[in-house]
């Protein structure tokens, strides 16, 4: 039944013209009551639709954003990102059901998609906050075929994709601050999480979860936790529009499947690093790299083609910074 609706639903979107119920009935080989019921379980989430005898069914309007895995199917028009999707209302952590499907073999482009996550993991062991109605939090399924050491750089593709999309979206300039958060007037909307599984002899990749937590219709700074309110700030606050998540996460995929697609041809960044590189803050500027082996400080040249930063020291020396190992900060406040 979920497929079901998905389809009409996303037949309806992409109709001018009004829809008959026999055509319906015809293409999903579904009866006209499976239909009616579609149509009002539609109209009770919100979508108006307008049904005329003789004629049949039109959108007229969907609502301004709603989260659900027919919303999110019948928006999508990826290759193969998305082919599988997990939505849940509410869940721990979308990297955590993603690994565990991972486990259980889903295929490659799975996605996970949650409205909250109540154990959403950051980046060094912190947690992420995902309330209701506010955040786009996903996270992506890959079985590549290359080697381990290869893998940091997909967060580095998946930063573009988002800051892309977000462009694309929302008319906002989005920059990133290395490796991959993501950051619209100097304060963070997007931070993502990689996870690597091995196979059980550690000699290829099992799979990658790339997550990702994009503050979308947050309305206003008091509704981030204390810690991170100076830090932070939503796609509404930014716009004072409310965006379509699911709309969101189709243009995300879509710039992912074309970024990793160029990725795959050399397996290193040398392709898009034009395109990330423009949005890098701070490349000319000083930067202080938190290497728990020693802080220190330099000014950015940006990165090189396997994604690392390079940094020159105040003594002269050139040094290139892993994504995985440390944190860079801007000597000035959070970017
Ligand atoms: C960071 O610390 O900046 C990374 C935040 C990553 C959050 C996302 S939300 C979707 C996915 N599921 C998680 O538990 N974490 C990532």
């Amino acid at each position: 039944m979920k497929t079901d609706r998905a389809d009409i639903l996303s037949l309806l979107r992409n109709s001018t013209d009004y829809v008959s119920g026999q055509q319906l009935c015809d293409k999903f080989g579904v009866t006209r009551t499976a239909v009616w019921k579609v149509m009002n379980q539609l109209k009770e989430d919100g979508y108006l639709i307008e049904s005329v005898p003789h004629k049949g069914y039109r959108l007229l309007k969907s609502p301004d954003d709603i989260l659900s895995e027919s919303e999110i199917a019948s928006r999508l028009t990826t290759e193969w990102a998305g082919e599988k999707i997990c939505y849940y209302d509410v869940t721990g952590s979308t990297n955590n059901d993603a690994k565990r499907l991972g486990e259980e073999g889903t295929p490659h482009g799975t996605v996970v998609v949650a409205d909250v996550q109540n154990a959403g993991k950051g980046r060094r062991g912190r947690g992420w906050q995902t309330l209701p109605g506010t955040a786009l939090a996903f996270t992506l399924l890959l079985r590549p075929v290359f080697a381990a050491d290869k893998a940091s750089m997909i967060t580095l593709v998946m930063a573009l994709s988002v800051a892309q999309a977000v462009e694309k979206m929302a008319g906002v300039a989005a920059t990133i601050k290395w490796p991959n958060d993501i950051v619209v007037s100097g304060r963070k909307i997007c931070g993502m999480l990689t996870e690597m599984t091995m196979t059980p002899e550690m000699d290829e990749i099992q799979y990658i979860v790339i997550g990702a937590g994009i503050n979308v219709n947050n309305a206003s700074p008091e509704e981030f936790a204390e810690d991170i309110r100076d830090k932070a700030t939503s796609l509404r606050i930014e716009t004072g529009r409310l965006f379509n998540r699911a709309e969101l996460l189709n243009e995300i995929l879509n710039r992912f499947e074309a970024n990793y697609e160029i990725f795959l041809k050399t397996l290193d960044l040398s392709g898009i690093k034009e395109d990330y590189q423009k949005r890098l803050q701070g490349v000319g500027g000083e930067v202080r790299v938190l290497d728990p082996a020693g802080e220190y400080t330099g000014v950015s040249q940006g990165i090189d083609d396997s994604g690392e930063l390079i940094v020159i020291k105040e003594n002269g020396e050139t040094v290139r910074v892993y994504a995985g190992e440390v944190s860079v900060r801007g000597l000035y406040g959070y970017v």
